[in-house]
């Protein structure tokens, strides 16, 4: 946790950037500790699964879930094939939401497969919602979701993820992965969008 002030860590988390963050809540060494957690439970729970060695089918939702899936698959020992999807739910403004809808194709060959899905956030649930359904619909055999964070606050489906890493407060939040309107997601840390930074 930061108040904001500037510190080593703020040079590190990307000047201009970070100028629009009210407030840290994760930095980098809490995000890189609970990814490993949250890989090991995820290969403990695929090991009593699925029978040995079954490779699965990685789905991570693009573009938010880029930097959490390329830290979390670093330390999966599974055979996988990778197949991003990508679903609409906000279009640039922090609020407003769009109907969810998948952009695009689903993966190939999801028949008798066990899929992994990767996201980055848990917020109304829609997103895993649509996906739990098109990816039963396309025959795989059984589905596991992993989410780095979750907004219970903002549930609005029955369903809930399998793994999550962290469970944040009813904010707009930007970095690693997450943007508004685009930008952020490079910023190492996650942290709370300026109201001032929100167009
Ligand atoms: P859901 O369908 O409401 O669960 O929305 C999930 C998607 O909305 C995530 O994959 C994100 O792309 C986006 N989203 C939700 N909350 C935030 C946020 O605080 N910051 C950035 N993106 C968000
Ligand atoms: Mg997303």
């Amino acid at each position: 946790m930061s108040d904001g002030s500037k510190t080593e860590d703020d040079r590190m988390y990307g000047g201009a950037m970070h100028d629009d963050i009210s407030e840290v809540l994760l930095d980098e060494t809490t995000i890189a500790a609970r990814v490993r957690e949250l890989a090991s439970d995820l290969a403990t729970h695929l090991a009593s699964t699925l029978p040995p060695d079954e490779p699965i089918v990685l789905v991570p939702v693009l573009t938010g879930s880029l930097v959490f899936t390329a830290d979390l698959i670093r330390h999966l020992p599974n055979k996988m094939r990778i197949g991003v999807v990508t679903v609409s739910s906000y279009d640039g403004a922090t609020t407003e939401r769009r109907a969810t809808a998948l952009r695009g194709a689903l993966p190939a060959d999801l028949e008798g497969k066990h899929v992994v899905i990767v996201d980055d956030i848990f917020d109304t649930g829609h997103t895993m919602s649509l996906l739990d359904r098109e990816l039963r619909h396309a025959g795989a055999s059984g589905i596991t979701s992993v989410v780095l964070l979750s907004k219970p606050a903002r549930h609005e489906v029955d369903l809930r993820p399998d793994f999550s890493g962290f469970e944040i407060p009813d904010a707009f939040v930007v970095g690693y992965g997450l943007d508004y309107d685009g930008h952020y997601r490079n910023l190492p840390c996650i942290g709370i969008l300026r109201p001032e930074a929100i167009k």
